[in-house]
Protein backbone atom coordinates (compact mmCIF):
# COMPACT_ATOMS: atom_id res chain seq x y z
CA UNK A 1 0.00 0.00 0.00
CA UNK A 2 1.27 3.93 -0.65
CA UNK A 3 3.05 5.34 2.22
CA UNK A 4 1.91 8.99 2.67
CA UNK A 5 2.69 10.51 -0.62
CA UNK A 6 4.74 8.22 -2.28
CA UNK A 7 8.44 8.93 -4.36
CA UNK A 8 6.68 8.36 -7.46
CA UNK A 9 4.13 11.11 -7.53
CA UNK A 10 6.98 13.71 -7.84
CA UNK A 11 9.91 12.13 -9.53
CA UNK A 12 12.63 12.87 -11.99
CA UNK A 13 13.00 9.82 -14.01
CA UNK A 14 16.56 9.60 -16.00
CA UNK A 15 16.14 6.76 -18.82
CA UNK A 16 19.42 4.91 -19.50
CA UNK A 17 19.76 3.19 -23.02
CA UNK A 18 22.72 1.16 -21.85
CA UNK A 19 24.52 0.43 -24.73
CA UNK A 20 24.63 3.89 -25.18
CA UNK A 21 25.79 5.65 -21.74
CA UNK A 22 28.72 4.64 -20.68
CA UNK A 23 31.33 1.96 -21.29
CA UNK A 24 32.90 0.93 -18.77
CA UNK A 25 35.00 -1.93 -20.27
CA UNK A 26 36.38 -0.35 -23.64
CA UNK A 27 34.29 -2.66 -26.10
CA UNK A 28 32.14 0.11 -28.26
CA UNK A 29 28.99 -0.80 -25.92
CA UNK A 30 27.74 1.34 -22.27
CA UNK A 31 27.84 -1.58 -19.68
CA UNK A 32 26.66 -1.53 -16.27
CA UNK A 33 30.21 -0.35 -15.05
CA UNK A 34 30.13 2.38 -16.81
CA UNK A 35 26.26 3.26 -15.82
CA UNK A 36 27.91 3.30 -12.00
CA UNK A 37 30.74 5.09 -13.02
CA UNK A 38 28.24 8.18 -13.71
CA UNK A 39 25.95 7.60 -10.51
CA UNK A 40 27.38 10.49 -9.21
CA UNK A 41 26.53 12.85 -12.18
CA UNK A 42 23.36 11.46 -12.00
CA UNK A 43 22.77 12.41 -8.42
CA UNK A 44 24.14 15.94 -9.26
CA UNK A 45 22.05 16.35 -11.90
CA UNK A 46 19.05 16.20 -9.12
CA UNK A 47 17.36 12.87 -10.44
CA UNK A 48 14.96 10.44 -8.10
CA UNK A 49 15.47 7.50 -9.95
CA UNK A 50 16.84 5.72 -13.77
CA UNK A 51 14.70 3.57 -15.85
CA UNK A 52 16.83 1.03 -17.26
CA UNK A 53 16.50 0.04 -20.95
CA UNK A 54 16.50 -3.82 -21.27
CA UNK A 55 19.33 -5.35 -19.94
CA UNK A 56 18.89 -8.72 -20.18
CA UNK A 57 20.14 -11.58 -22.09
CA UNK A 58 19.44 -10.86 -25.67
CA UNK A 59 20.77 -10.96 -29.72
CA UNK A 60 20.21 -7.18 -29.56
CA UNK A 61 18.35 -7.56 -33.11
CA UNK A 62 15.60 -4.88 -31.13
CA UNK A 63 18.59 -3.15 -28.92
CA UNK A 64 17.46 -5.88 -26.16
CA UNK A 65 13.62 -5.65 -26.48
CA UNK A 66 14.10 -8.93 -27.84
CA UNK A 67 14.79 -10.79 -24.62
CA UNK A 68 16.39 -14.60 -24.48
CA UNK A 69 16.39 -14.57 -20.11
CA UNK A 70 14.68 -12.60 -18.30
CA UNK A 71 16.91 -13.33 -15.25
CA UNK A 72 20.31 -12.94 -16.51
CA UNK A 73 22.24 -9.75 -18.00
CA UNK A 74 23.53 -10.05 -21.03
CA UNK A 75 26.73 -10.56 -20.42
CA UNK A 76 28.11 -7.59 -22.85
CA UNK A 77 26.40 -4.78 -20.28
CA UNK A 78 28.04 -7.08 -17.16
CA UNK A 79 26.48 -9.55 -14.92
CA UNK A 80 23.76 -10.36 -12.93
CA UNK A 81 25.18 -9.92 -9.76
CA UNK A 82 26.63 -6.06 -10.58
CA UNK A 83 23.18 -5.41 -11.86
CA UNK A 84 22.07 -5.86 -8.41
CA UNK A 85 25.21 -4.22 -7.38
CA UNK A 86 24.63 -1.25 -9.45
CA UNK A 87 20.58 -1.03 -8.11
CA UNK A 88 22.48 -0.98 -4.31
CA UNK A 89 24.72 1.24 -5.45
CA UNK A 90 22.07 3.94 -6.96
CA UNK A 91 19.93 3.68 -4.25
CA UNK A 92 23.13 5.38 -1.85
CA UNK A 93 22.91 8.28 -4.11
CA UNK A 94 19.36 8.45 -3.33
CA UNK A 95 18.73 7.08 -7.20
CA UNK A 96 15.78 4.28 -6.93
CA UNK A 97 16.08 1.58 -10.31
CA UNK A 98 13.09 0.85 -12.70
CA UNK A 99 13.52 -2.31 -14.67
CA UNK A 100 12.42 -2.40 -18.25
CA UNK A 101 9.80 -5.90 -18.76
CA UNK A 102 8.90 -6.97 -22.01
CA UNK A 103 5.94 -9.01 -21.31
CA UNK A 104 4.11 -8.48 -24.96
CA UNK A 105 7.01 -10.84 -26.96
CA UNK A 106 10.28 -12.82 -26.32
CA UNK A 107 13.31 -13.06 -28.39
CA UNK A 108 13.53 -15.97 -30.52
CA UNK A 109 16.19 -16.73 -28.91
CA UNK A 110 14.26 -17.71 -25.79
CA UNK A 111 14.20 -21.00 -24.70
CA UNK A 112 9.99 -20.88 -25.02
CA UNK A 113 10.46 -20.05 -28.58
CA UNK A 114 13.12 -22.79 -29.23
CA UNK A 115 10.79 -25.53 -27.82
CA UNK A 116 8.09 -23.99 -29.34
CA UNK A 117 9.53 -24.07 -32.86
CA UNK A 118 11.21 -27.58 -32.13
CA UNK A 119 7.71 -28.91 -31.03
CA UNK A 120 4.72 -29.99 -33.22
CA UNK A 121 1.89 -27.79 -34.42
CA UNK A 122 -0.94 -27.87 -31.44
CA UNK A 123 1.48 -28.98 -29.00
CA UNK A 124 1.46 -26.88 -25.03
CA UNK A 125 5.07 -25.49 -26.53
CA UNK A 126 3.63 -23.71 -29.25
CA UNK A 127 0.41 -22.47 -27.42
CA UNK A 128 2.79 -19.90 -25.35
CA UNK A 129 2.82 -18.10 -28.41
CA UNK A 130 0.45 -17.33 -31.22
CA UNK A 131 1.30 -20.25 -33.79
CA UNK A 132 -1.65 -20.48 -36.59
CA UNK A 133 -2.06 -22.46 -39.82
CA UNK A 134 -2.42 -19.87 -42.82
CA UNK A 135 -4.95 -19.19 -44.83
CA UNK A 136 -4.92 -20.42 -48.82
CA UNK A 137 -5.63 -23.82 -49.93
CA UNK A 138 -1.98 -25.13 -48.77
CA UNK A 139 -2.20 -22.26 -45.71
CA UNK A 140 0.79 -20.21 -48.09
CA UNK A 141 -0.92 -16.67 -46.87
CA UNK A 142 -0.64 -15.20 -43.67
CA UNK A 143 -3.34 -16.14 -41.23
CA UNK A 144 -4.94 -12.23 -41.18
CA UNK A 145 -3.81 -9.02 -42.76
CA UNK A 146 -2.14 -7.61 -39.53
CA UNK A 147 0.97 -5.53 -40.15
CA UNK A 148 4.14 -5.95 -38.06
CA UNK A 149 4.69 -2.24 -36.10
CA UNK A 150 8.55 -1.95 -37.92
CA UNK A 151 6.91 -3.08 -41.43
CA UNK A 152 5.79 -6.05 -43.45
CA UNK A 153 3.74 -8.97 -42.26
CA UNK A 154 3.10 -9.44 -38.57
CA UNK A 155 3.60 -13.10 -39.24
CA UNK A 156 6.48 -15.32 -39.93
CA UNK A 157 5.83 -19.03 -41.85
CA UNK A 158 8.12 -22.11 -39.70
CA UNK A 159 9.09 -24.94 -42.13
CA UNK A 160 6.37 -27.24 -41.03
CA UNK A 161 4.12 -24.51 -42.29
CA UNK A 162 2.47 -23.07 -38.96
CA UNK A 163 2.53 -19.08 -38.77
CA UNK A 164 4.20 -17.19 -35.81
CA UNK A 165 2.53 -13.58 -34.91
CA UNK A 166 4.86 -10.65 -34.45
CA UNK A 167 3.73 -7.07 -33.94
CA UNK A 168 7.08 -5.86 -33.85
CA UNK A 169 10.16 -7.92 -35.70
CA UNK A 170 10.35 -11.39 -37.21
CA UNK A 171 13.10 -11.90 -34.12
CA UNK A 172 9.96 -11.11 -31.40
CA UNK A 173 7.26 -13.36 -31.47
CA UNK A 174 4.37 -12.84 -29.40
CA UNK A 175 3.79 -14.40 -26.36
CA UNK A 176 0.09 -15.49 -25.54
CA UNK A 177 -1.19 -14.39 -22.34
CA UNK A 178 -4.20 -17.15 -22.31
CA UNK A 179 -0.99 -19.73 -21.38
CA UNK A 180 -1.00 -19.82 -17.77
CA UNK A 181 2.88 -20.26 -17.69
CA UNK A 182 2.89 -16.95 -19.32
CA UNK A 183 1.36 -15.45 -16.27
CA UNK A 184 3.14 -17.58 -14.08
CA UNK A 185 6.51 -16.50 -15.79
CA UNK A 186 6.14 -12.88 -15.70
CA UNK A 187 5.23 -12.69 -12.16
CA UNK A 188 8.02 -14.63 -10.95
CA UNK A 189 10.26 -12.13 -12.89
CA UNK A 190 8.80 -9.19 -11.32
CA UNK A 191 9.79 -11.28 -7.97
CA UNK A 192 13.05 -11.56 -9.24
CA UNK A 193 14.00 -8.17 -10.04
CA UNK A 194 11.98 -6.70 -6.64
CA UNK A 195 13.73 -8.76 -4.36
CA UNK A 196 16.83 -7.49 -6.02
CA UNK A 197 15.57 -4.26 -5.03
CA UNK A 198 13.92 -2.64 -8.05
CA UNK A 199 11.87 0.49 -7.28
CA UNK A 200 9.33 -1.17 -9.71
CA UNK A 201 8.98 -1.37 -13.69
CA UNK A 202 8.47 0.69 -16.92
CA UNK A 203 5.71 -1.97 -18.39
CA UNK A 204 6.72 -2.23 -22.82
CA UNK A 205 3.72 -2.36 -25.13
CA UNK A 206 1.27 -2.33 -22.22
CA UNK A 207 -1.15 -1.45 -24.65
CA UNK A 208 -0.68 -5.16 -26.27
CA UNK A 209 -0.72 -8.38 -24.67
CA UNK A 210 -3.97 -9.52 -25.43
CA UNK A 211 -5.22 -10.40 -29.20
CA UNK A 212 -8.96 -10.89 -30.63
CA UNK A 213 -9.65 -14.65 -30.16
CA UNK A 214 -9.89 -15.97 -33.48
CA UNK A 215 -7.44 -13.19 -34.59
CA UNK A 216 -10.14 -11.38 -37.22
CA UNK A 217 -8.08 -9.09 -39.96
CA UNK A 218 -7.25 -5.64 -38.82
CA UNK A 219 -9.26 -4.58 -41.95
CA UNK A 220 -8.13 -0.71 -43.33
CA UNK A 221 -6.61 0.29 -39.89
CA UNK A 222 -3.10 0.59 -40.22
CA UNK A 223 -0.82 0.22 -37.32
CA UNK A 224 1.57 2.90 -36.89
CA UNK A 225 2.59 1.74 -33.42
CA UNK A 226 0.56 3.97 -31.08
CA UNK A 227 -2.84 2.28 -31.05
CA UNK A 228 -6.27 2.49 -32.44
CA UNK A 229 -8.24 2.26 -29.67
CA UNK A 230 -11.62 -0.31 -30.35
CA UNK A 231 -10.22 -0.50 -34.29
CA UNK A 232 -7.57 -2.72 -33.86
CA UNK A 233 -7.55 -6.61 -32.64
CA UNK A 234 -4.32 -6.22 -30.90
CA UNK A 235 -4.20 -3.54 -28.96
CA UNK A 236 -6.21 -1.91 -25.96
CA UNK A 237 -8.17 -4.88 -25.37
CA UNK A 238 -10.34 -5.08 -22.49
CA UNK A 239 -9.02 -8.05 -21.21
CA UNK A 240 -5.70 -6.52 -20.44
CA UNK A 241 -6.23 -5.07 -17.14
CA UNK A 242 -6.75 -8.37 -14.98
CA UNK A 243 -3.41 -9.09 -15.95
CA UNK A 244 -2.32 -5.48 -15.07
CA UNK A 245 -4.38 -5.81 -11.65
CA UNK A 246 -2.41 -9.44 -10.82
CA UNK A 247 0.83 -7.49 -11.54
CA UNK A 248 -0.28 -5.01 -8.97
CA UNK A 249 -1.06 -7.15 -6.45
CA UNK A 250 2.70 -8.55 -6.84
CA UNK A 251 3.81 -5.06 -6.34
CA UNK A 252 2.28 -4.19 -3.32
CA UNK A 253 3.53 -7.26 -1.28
CA UNK A 254 6.66 -5.26 -1.15
CA UNK A 255 7.57 -2.08 0.89
CA UNK A 256 9.15 0.90 -0.33
CA UNK A 257 6.41 2.22 -2.94
CA UNK A 258 7.54 -0.19 -5.89
CA UNK A 259 5.76 1.50 -9.24
CA UNK A 260 5.07 0.36 -12.69
CA UNK A 261 4.73 2.86 -15.47
CA UNK A 262 3.00 2.24 -18.51
CA UNK A 263 4.07 2.34 -22.21
CA UNK A 264 0.75 2.53 -23.29
CA UNK A 265 -0.04 4.34 -27.02
CA UNK A 266 -3.92 4.83 -26.60
CA UNK A 267 -6.18 7.32 -26.77
CA UNK A 268 -5.95 10.17 -24.20
CA UNK A 269 -10.09 8.72 -23.23
CA UNK A 270 -8.62 5.42 -22.57
CA UNK A 271 -5.34 5.98 -20.49
CA UNK A 272 -7.19 6.47 -16.78
CA UNK A 273 -8.48 2.54 -17.22
CA UNK A 274 -4.47 2.29 -17.19
CA UNK A 275 -4.24 4.43 -13.80
CA UNK A 276 -7.13 3.07 -12.10
CA UNK A 277 -6.40 2.44 -8.51
CA UNK A 278 -5.36 -1.18 -8.55
CA UNK A 279 -3.88 -1.26 -11.58
CA UNK A 280 -0.30 0.89 -12.88
CA UNK A 281 1.18 3.87 -10.75
CA UNK A 282 1.89 5.94 -13.80
CA UNK A 283 1.19 5.96 -17.78
CA UNK A 284 3.79 8.20 -20.13
CA UNK A 285 1.79 10.98 -21.46
CA UNK A 286 2.89 10.63 -25.20
CA UNK A 287 0.37 13.42 -26.43
CA UNK A 288 2.80 16.08 -25.38
CA UNK A 289 5.55 14.27 -26.75
CA UNK A 290 4.08 14.12 -30.26
CA UNK A 291 2.57 18.01 -29.93
CA UNK A 292 4.23 20.47 -32.28
CA UNK A 293 5.12 23.48 -30.92
CA UNK A 294 1.92 25.49 -30.26
CA UNK A 295 0.91 26.97 -26.92
CA UNK A 296 -2.78 26.17 -27.19
CA UNK A 297 -1.77 22.36 -27.97
CA UNK A 298 0.43 22.08 -25.23
CA UNK A 299 -2.30 23.89 -23.05
CA UNK A 300 -4.97 21.62 -23.97
CA UNK A 301 -2.82 18.58 -23.47
CA UNK A 302 -1.65 19.75 -20.22
CA UNK A 303 -5.34 20.16 -19.04
CA UNK A 304 -6.61 17.10 -20.34
CA UNK A 305 -3.47 15.22 -18.52
CA UNK A 306 -3.38 16.59 -15.41
CA UNK A 307 -7.60 16.01 -14.81
CA UNK A 308 -7.60 12.69 -15.98
CA UNK A 309 -4.77 11.36 -14.06
CA UNK A 310 -6.53 13.09 -10.70
CA UNK A 311 -9.54 11.98 -11.63
CA UNK A 312 -7.97 8.49 -10.92
CA UNK A 313 -5.91 9.40 -7.97
CA UNK A 314 -2.55 8.36 -10.31
CA UNK A 315 -0.36 11.62 -11.64
CA UNK A 316 0.41 12.71 -15.09
CA UNK A 317 3.69 11.44 -16.79
CA UNK A 318 5.12 14.05 -19.11
CA UNK A 319 7.87 13.07 -21.61
CA UNK A 320 9.74 15.03 -24.31
CA UNK A 321 11.90 12.20 -25.69
CA UNK A 322 12.71 8.95 -25.51
CA UNK A 323 14.61 5.70 -27.41
CA UNK A 324 11.68 5.43 -30.30
CA UNK A 325 11.47 9.30 -31.30
CA UNK A 326 13.69 12.26 -33.04
CA UNK A 327 15.10 14.01 -30.16
CA UNK A 328 13.15 16.96 -29.38
CA UNK A 329 16.00 19.48 -29.86
CA UNK A 330 15.74 18.54 -33.45
CA UNK A 331 12.50 18.59 -33.40
CA UNK A 332 11.63 21.84 -32.39
CA UNK A 333 14.03 22.95 -34.84
CA UNK A 334 11.88 21.54 -37.71
CA UNK A 335 8.72 23.60 -39.17
CA UNK A 336 5.44 22.06 -37.48
CA UNK A 337 4.29 20.39 -40.74
CA UNK A 338 7.50 17.95 -40.70
CA UNK A 339 7.17 14.61 -39.89
CA UNK A 340 10.49 14.41 -38.20
CA UNK A 341 10.68 10.41 -38.03
CA UNK A 342 10.32 10.74 -42.24
CA UNK A 343 12.32 13.77 -42.51
CA UNK A 344 15.77 11.91 -41.16
CA UNK A 345 15.38 9.87 -44.16
CA UNK A 346 15.62 12.34 -47.27
CA UNK A 347 13.77 15.65 -46.17
CA UNK A 348 15.28 19.17 -47.22
CA UNK A 349 17.92 19.96 -44.47
CA UNK A 350 17.55 23.31 -45.25
CA UNK A 351 14.39 23.37 -42.71
CA UNK A 352 16.18 22.61 -39.88
CA UNK A 353 17.07 25.51 -37.37
CA UNK A 354 19.01 24.42 -34.88
CA UNK A 355 19.68 27.05 -32.65
CA UNK A 356 15.59 27.69 -32.50
CA UNK A 357 15.45 23.69 -31.67
CA UNK A 358 18.16 23.97 -28.87
CA UNK A 359 16.17 27.09 -27.48
CA UNK A 360 12.88 25.30 -27.55
CA UNK A 361 14.02 22.07 -26.18
CA UNK A 362 15.54 23.92 -23.02
CA UNK A 363 11.82 25.81 -22.96
CA UNK A 364 10.02 22.64 -23.29
CA UNK A 365 12.44 21.18 -20.11
CA UNK A 366 11.26 23.73 -17.99
CA UNK A 367 7.68 23.46 -18.95
CA UNK A 368 7.72 19.83 -17.76
CA UNK A 369 9.85 20.24 -14.40
CA UNK A 370 7.29 22.61 -13.42
CA UNK A 371 4.02 20.66 -14.12
CA UNK A 372 2.58 18.61 -11.76
CA UNK A 373 3.12 14.64 -11.53
CA UNK A 374 6.23 13.02 -13.05
CA UNK A 375 8.74 13.99 -15.45
CA UNK A 376 10.96 11.33 -17.34
CA UNK A 377 14.75 12.74 -18.97
CA UNK A 378 15.91 10.84 -21.50
CA UNK A 379 19.67 10.47 -21.36
CA UNK A 380 21.45 13.54 -23.42
CA UNK A 381 18.39 15.72 -23.26
CA UNK A 382 20.17 17.49 -20.20
CA UNK A 383 22.88 18.04 -22.88
CA UNK A 384 20.99 19.44 -25.24
CA UNK A 385 21.51 16.65 -27.48
CA UNK A 386 20.32 16.94 -31.00
CA UNK A 387 19.35 14.15 -32.86
CA UNK A 388 22.23 12.59 -34.43
CA UNK A 389 19.96 13.06 -38.13
CA UNK A 390 22.86 12.29 -40.26
CA UNK A 391 24.15 8.76 -39.44
CA UNK A 392 25.26 7.00 -42.67
CA UNK A 393 22.75 4.43 -44.09
CA UNK A 394 25.38 1.36 -43.21
CA UNK A 395 25.58 2.00 -39.73
CA UNK A 396 22.09 1.43 -39.10
CA UNK A 397 21.18 -0.78 -36.86
CA UNK A 398 17.21 -0.50 -36.17
CA UNK A 399 15.17 -3.36 -37.30
CA UNK A 400 12.88 -0.40 -38.78
CA UNK A 401 15.58 0.38 -41.33
CA UNK A 402 15.40 -3.45 -42.40
CA UNK A 403 11.63 -4.32 -42.43
CA UNK A 404 10.33 -1.19 -43.59
CA UNK A 405 12.40 -2.37 -46.56
CA UNK A 406 14.61 0.66 -46.67
CA UNK A 407 11.82 3.48 -45.92
CA UNK A 408 12.26 4.24 -42.32
CA UNK A 409 15.31 5.52 -41.28
CA UNK A 410 14.77 4.40 -37.73
CA UNK A 411 15.81 5.22 -34.35
CA UNK A 412 19.59 4.91 -34.52
CA UNK A 413 20.08 8.50 -34.36
CA UNK A 414 18.14 9.39 -31.02
CA UNK A 415 20.84 6.11 -29.47
CA UNK A 416 24.16 7.58 -30.45
CA UNK A 417 26.34 7.01 -27.28
CA UNK A 418 26.78 10.30 -24.89
CA UNK A 419 29.72 12.89 -25.10
CA UNK A 420 30.85 12.63 -21.67
CA UNK A 421 34.41 14.76 -22.95
CA UNK A 422 34.86 17.62 -25.89
CA UNK A 423 38.21 15.52 -27.08
CA UNK A 424 39.15 11.45 -27.83
CA UNK A 425 37.81 9.11 -30.17
CA UNK A 426 34.72 8.61 -28.79
CA UNK A 427 34.24 11.62 -26.26
CA UNK A 428 34.76 10.02 -23.34
CA UNK A 429 32.04 7.38 -23.84
CA UNK A 430 34.64 4.82 -23.67
CA UNK A 431 38.48 3.89 -23.89
CA UNK A 432 37.91 2.59 -27.63
CA UNK A 433 35.31 3.29 -30.47
CA UNK A 434 31.59 3.47 -29.99
CA UNK A 435 28.74 1.67 -31.41
CA UNK A 436 27.35 4.29 -33.13
CA UNK A 437 29.36 7.34 -34.95
CA UNK A 438 29.05 10.18 -32.93
CA UNK A 439 28.53 13.51 -34.88
CA UNK A 440 31.00 16.72 -34.85
CA UNK A 441 28.14 18.59 -32.95
CA UNK A 442 28.19 16.24 -29.95
CA UNK A 443 32.01 17.01 -28.59
CA UNK A 444 31.09 20.70 -27.69
CA UNK A 445 28.10 19.43 -26.40
CA UNK A 446 30.13 17.16 -24.10
CA UNK A 447 29.07 16.85 -20.11
CA UNK A 448 32.72 18.12 -19.22
CA UNK A 449 32.08 20.80 -21.50
CA UNK A 450 29.09 22.16 -19.91
CA UNK A 451 29.99 22.02 -16.51
CA UNK A 452 32.29 24.77 -16.77
CA UNK A 453 29.25 26.95 -17.82
CA UNK A 454 26.75 28.60 -16.58
CA UNK A 455 24.33 29.39 -19.27
CA UNK A 456 24.78 25.58 -20.78
CA UNK A 457 21.86 23.16 -20.75
CA UNK A 458 23.35 20.94 -18.41
CA UNK A 459 23.48 23.63 -15.90
CA UNK A 460 20.17 24.56 -16.56
CA UNK A 461 18.94 21.61 -16.05
CA UNK A 462 20.85 21.32 -12.58
CA UNK A 463 19.17 24.92 -11.62
CA UNK A 464 15.59 23.67 -12.56
CA UNK A 465 15.73 20.14 -11.12
CA UNK A 466 17.26 22.29 -7.38
CA UNK A 467 14.60 24.62 -7.58
CA UNK A 468 11.99 22.08 -8.41
CA UNK A 469 12.91 19.57 -5.47
CA UNK A 470 13.04 23.34 -3.25
CA UNK A 471 10.19 24.10 -4.31
CA UNK A 472 7.45 21.46 -5.87
CA UNK A 473 8.23 18.99 -3.59
CA UNK A 474 4.71 19.01 -1.78
CA UNK A 475 1.14 19.06 -3.93
CA UNK A 476 0.08 22.57 -5.57
CA UNK A 477 -2.44 23.51 -7.49
CA UNK A 478 -2.18 23.73 -10.93
CA UNK A 479 -4.00 26.50 -12.49
CA UNK A 480 -3.84 27.76 -16.35
CA UNK A 481 -2.91 31.23 -16.78
CA UNK A 482 -4.04 33.34 -19.68
CA UNK A 483 -1.16 35.56 -21.19
CA UNK A 484 -2.70 35.79 -24.46
CA UNK A 485 -2.28 33.49 -27.41
CA UNK A 486 0.77 31.99 -28.25
CA UNK A 487 1.80 32.37 -24.21
CA UNK A 488 1.82 29.10 -22.01
CA UNK A 489 1.51 29.84 -18.59
CA UNK A 490 0.19 28.18 -15.91
CA UNK A 491 0.55 28.70 -12.00
CA UNK A 492 1.45 26.29 -9.21
CA UNK A 493 0.21 27.68 -6.15
CA UNK A 494 2.16 30.46 -4.44
CA UNK A 495 5.35 28.02 -5.03
CA UNK A 496 5.72 29.02 -9.24
CA UNK A 497 4.59 30.44 -11.97
CA UNK A 498 5.74 29.29 -15.10
CA UNK A 499 5.62 31.26 -18.39
CA UNK A 500 6.37 30.21 -21.66
CA UNK A 501 6.43 32.24 -25.45
CA UNK A 502 5.97 30.02 -28.07
CA UNK A 503 5.35 32.94 -29.91
CA UNK A 504 7.76 35.01 -32.55
CA UNK A 505 7.73 37.99 -30.53
CA UNK A 506 8.83 39.17 -27.73
CA UNK A 507 6.07 39.37 -24.74
CA UNK A 508 5.65 41.23 -21.36
CA UNK A 509 6.98 39.43 -17.96
CA UNK A 510 4.33 38.86 -15.60
CA UNK A 511 5.32 40.82 -12.32
CA UNK A 512 7.22 38.50 -9.71
CA UNK A 513 10.53 37.56 -8.86
CA UNK A 514 12.40 35.69 -11.60
CA UNK A 515 13.98 32.50 -10.41
CA UNK A 516 14.93 31.04 -13.90
CA UNK A 517 14.81 31.44 -17.41
CA UNK A 518 15.35 28.93 -20.22
CA UNK A 519 17.29 32.47 -22.11
CA UNK A 520 18.45 35.52 -21.91
CA UNK A 521 15.14 38.00 -20.99
CA UNK A 522 15.58 40.97 -22.99
CA UNK A 523 14.67 44.95 -21.61
CA UNK A 524 12.17 43.41 -18.92
CA UNK A 525 10.58 41.13 -21.61
CA UNK A 526 10.12 36.93 -22.47
CA UNK A 527 11.76 35.99 -26.08
CA UNK A 528 10.41 33.57 -28.49
CA UNK A 529 11.11 30.25 -27.20
CA UNK A 530 11.88 30.91 -23.84
CA UNK A 531 10.58 29.78 -20.54
CA UNK A 532 10.85 31.75 -17.36
CA UNK A 533 9.71 30.64 -13.63
CA UNK A 534 8.44 33.73 -11.13
CA UNK A 535 7.42 33.98 -7.89
CA UNK A 536 5.43 36.63 -6.49
C1 LIG B 1 8.64 -0.15 -27.33
C2 LIG B 1 10.09 0.10 -27.10
O1 LIG B 1 10.25 1.36 -26.50
C3 LIG B 1 10.76 -0.01 -28.45
O2 LIG B 1 12.09 0.41 -28.41
C4 LIG B 1 10.65 -1.42 -28.93
O3 LIG B 1 11.17 -1.54 -30.24
C5 LIG B 1 9.21 -1.90 -28.94
N1 LIG B 1 8.48 -1.50 -27.77
C6 LIG B 1 9.14 -3.39 -29.02
O4 LIG B 1 9.55 -3.96 -27.80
Amino acid sequence: METSRAWWRSAVVYQIYVRSFADGNGDGTGDIAGMRSRLPYLERLGIDAIWVNPWYRSPLLDGGYDVADYREINDRFGTTVEAEAFIADARSHGIRVLVDLVPNHTSWDHVWFRAALAAAPGSDERARYHFVDGRGADGELPPNDWQSVFGGAAWTRVPDGQWYLHLFDESQPDVNWDHPDVVDEFEAVMRFWLDRGAAGFRIDVAHGLVKAPGYPDAGTATNDGRGQPESLPYYDRDEIHPIVRRWRRVLDEYDGDRMMVAEAWVDASRRPLYLRPDEYHQAFDFDLLTATWDAADFASIITASVASAEAVGSEPTWVLSNHDVVRHATRYGLPNEVEPGLWLLDGDRGLLDEARGTRRARAAAMVTFALPGSAYVYQGDELGLPEAWDLPLDVLQDPIWHDSDHTVKGRDGCRVPIPWEPTGESLGFGSSGAWLPQPPEYAPLAAAAQETDPDSTLELYRAALALRRARLADEFGFELIDRGPNVLAFRRGDALTSVTNMGDDAVALPGGEVLLSSGPLVDGGLPPDTTVWLVS
